[in-house]
């Protein structure tokens, strides 16, 4: 493709040829590099980060030259949909997200605006600018958002939850509310992923954290469908090229056959489908993401690059693959076994291609 020197995670998107598997992983950009920990110092906390885009932009394109992978996703948060929606939002130190007035009445959710992402979210827009400019073709830029199950759990959670009691509750007892939600995050997601790919992003990712605690019909109705509600409103091409999308249901292996169908490039993968059984069961549809463990970065290098062959053996021969974690790298992995990972993937995939 002119302009992009690196375009092999597009073209397995797409299930176009390759000649070699490419790699990144989600969360990439995070903890576990002490040169993010220091921008994240400069910002003076988690929110600043995200919202000052030339420290954004800086802490996105560390993986792309620190660990080497092929892609860069931008740096955000999937809650900052919520806060431009009139939420505050809170990241302590050391604690997760919170919501300090989380949605607890039918009210609460009429009341909330579909917010435009040009100027609500312009720093996002700006941060997208700023890193497609200083990729300078390197790599491309995967634009991300949360999906509205996910999205509407933090909301009427007001942060984590073991027992999800407060959104499940509106689900079984008020569905038509949860709906409302529901049909406003997704409007609202759709504009804020057009307005990234509109600033430059080359494929999105929906991440559904939380969808895989639904029952089998209630991930359909609560969760793919409005993740298809989405897709269905994307721009899916810019620059002569597609825009690819990927679906990611944390805990959704069971029902893979349905998040193939739902207009979807490609499926993301967590660890608990083998990559064989997966790629049988959807494989001639879409492209699959995944699916490592992210445990198996704290175990040494040796053990890292086997379980790497293991995983490229599973899909074998072809495109249609991109190499991943199966969930988040998680912040105390050793910066090496990072680098080990995406060297063993490029080193060993090229014999499959
Ligand atoms: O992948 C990347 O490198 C891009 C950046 C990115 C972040 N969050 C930065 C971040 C992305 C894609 C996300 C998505 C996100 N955020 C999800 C979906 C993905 C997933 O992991 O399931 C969710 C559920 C959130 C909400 C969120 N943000 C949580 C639960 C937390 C705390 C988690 C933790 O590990 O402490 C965050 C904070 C957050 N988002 C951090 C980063 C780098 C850590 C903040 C810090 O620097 O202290």
């Amino acid at each position: 493709m002119a302009g992009l020197e690196n375009d092999l995670f597009l073209r397995a998107c797409l299930r176009q040829d390759v000649e070699r598997t490419p790699v990144w992983m989600m969360r990439q950009a995070g903890r576990y590099l002490p040169a993010y920990r220091k921008t994240r110092r400069r910002a003076g906390g988690f929110l600043h980060l995200c919202k000052t885009p030339e420290l954004a932009c800086e802490v996105s394109i560390q993986p792309v030259e620190i660990i080497g992978v092929d892609a860069a996703i931008l740096f955000s948060d999937i809650l900052v949909v919520p806060e431009a929606m009139g939420m505050e939002l809170t990241f302590g130190p050391g604690e997760g997200p919170r919501f300090p007035h989380p949605l607890r009445s039918r009210a609460d959710i009429e009341a909330l605006p579909v917010p435009d992402p040009e100027d609500r979210l312009g720093y996002v827009m700006a941060a997208v600018r700023l890193i497609r400019k200083e990729l300078c073709g390197r790599v491309p830029l995967i634009g991300f958002a949360g999906s509205p199950w996910t999205l509407a759990t933090y909301m009427v959670e007001g942060g984590g939850s073991k027992t999800y009691a407060r959104i499940k509750t509106l689900a079984y007892d008020e569905p038509e509310s949860m709906h409302l939600l529901l049909a406003k995050l997704a409007d609202a997601v759709a504009r804020y992923l057009n307005a990234q790919i509109a600033n430059g992003v080359q494929a999105v990712q929906i991440f559904d954290t939380w969808g895989g605690i639904l029952t089998t019909r209630d991930y359909c109705e609560f969760s793919l469908q409005y993740m298809q509600r989405i897709i269905e409103q994307l721009h899916r091409e810019r620059e002569g090229r597609r825009i690819p999308v990927i679906l990611f249901t944390k805990g959704g292996m069971g029902w893979l056959e349905k998040i193939a169908a739902g207009g979807c490039d490609v499926v993301g993968l967590d660890w608990t489908v083998d990559l064989d059984v997966a790629k049988r069961r959807v494989g001639a549809q879409v492209a699959l993401q995944g699916n490592m463990d992210p445990a198996v970065l704290y175990a040494r290098p040796e053990r890292i690059r086997a379980e790497v062959k293991d995983i490229l053996a599973r899909f074998g021969r072809g495109t249609g693959h991109i190499f991943n974690l199966g969930h988040g790298i998680l912040p105390d992995v050793p910066v090496e076994h990072a680098r080990e990972f995406v060297r063993a993937v490029k080193e060993e995939s090229v014999a499959y291609h």
